[in-house]
């Protein structure tokens, strides 16, 4: 199989796997994720076709979606097997699918490739910006959290399953995670494009915060 064939085929797998997935881990956040990265790859002249199947694969090995996250892993890779890429890239892909989680920061001092840096910086645009609200959105009310509840308390020190399991709001999760990833971006490229996501983040919550107190 070519790489186009390869591509091709993650497609498939990962619209089947994926599906409509509620808690923000649809098709279409691997679509804008694989599309970012493929941008950002051009850019910084990375792999492009690590990147985009990294990309397309990050997401099927969740623990959300999987009963571990090794059972996960371990799905992604005999999937890869089954496909006959070539070692080399079957390595190269799972290493940065096992790497690149906010995990509440834990991997933040993971060190990564630059394959690596490109596809977190991608999934890590994802979370923010437009995108990123809508997508808390839809997350929080998935979990049955409320929109804003003034006074939340904000955790910023948390275990992988407090992170996960706490019971926030979807404004709360601004602080504990949208709002700090523009400073966690590893390439140039990512950096322009939170920079430009951040602002937009930061003036929504500004106007929401005026119409919650009925001030416009
Ligand atoms: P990651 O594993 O990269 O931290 P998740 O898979 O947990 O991200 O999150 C999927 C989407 O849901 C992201 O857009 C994320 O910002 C959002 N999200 C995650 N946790 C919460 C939360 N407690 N409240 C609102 N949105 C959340
Ligand atoms: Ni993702």
């Amino acid at each position: 199989m070519n790489q186009e064939q390869i591509i091709t085929k993650a497609e498939k797998y990962v619209k089947q796997e994926l599906g409509k997935d509620a808690s923000g881990h649809d098709w279409w956040h691997s679509d804008r994720v694989r599309k970012l990265a493929v941008r950002i790859a051009k850019e910084e002249r990375a792999d492009h076709f690590i990147c985009e199947l990294a990309a397309l694969l990050h997401d099927v090995a969740d623990a959300k979606l999987n009963l571990s996250e090794e059972v996960g892993l371990q799905k992604v890779d005999d999937w890869l097997m089954k496909q006959e890429v070539l070692p080399d890239v079957q390595k190269q892909v799972m290493e940065i699918i096992k790497n690149i989680s906010f995990k509440a920061g834990r991997n933040r001092n993971k060190v990564l490739t630059l394959e690596g840096k490109v596809v977190q910086d991608a999934d890590r645009l994802d979370a923010i910006g437009a995108i990123g609200i809508a997508r808390t959105m839809a997350y929080a009310g998935s979990r049955g959290h409320l929109i804003h509840v003034p006074g939340t308390s904000i955790r910023t020190e948390m275990s992988v399953e407090e992170y996960r399991n706490h019971e926030s709001t979807a404004i709360a999760h601004f602080y504990e995670k949208l709002l700090l990833l523009k400073n966690l971006m590893n390439t140039a490229t990512g950096k322009r494009m939170a920079a430009r996501r951040h602002a937009y983040m930061e003036d929504f919550l500004t106007e929401f915060y005026s119409e919650w107190d009925g001030k416009s």
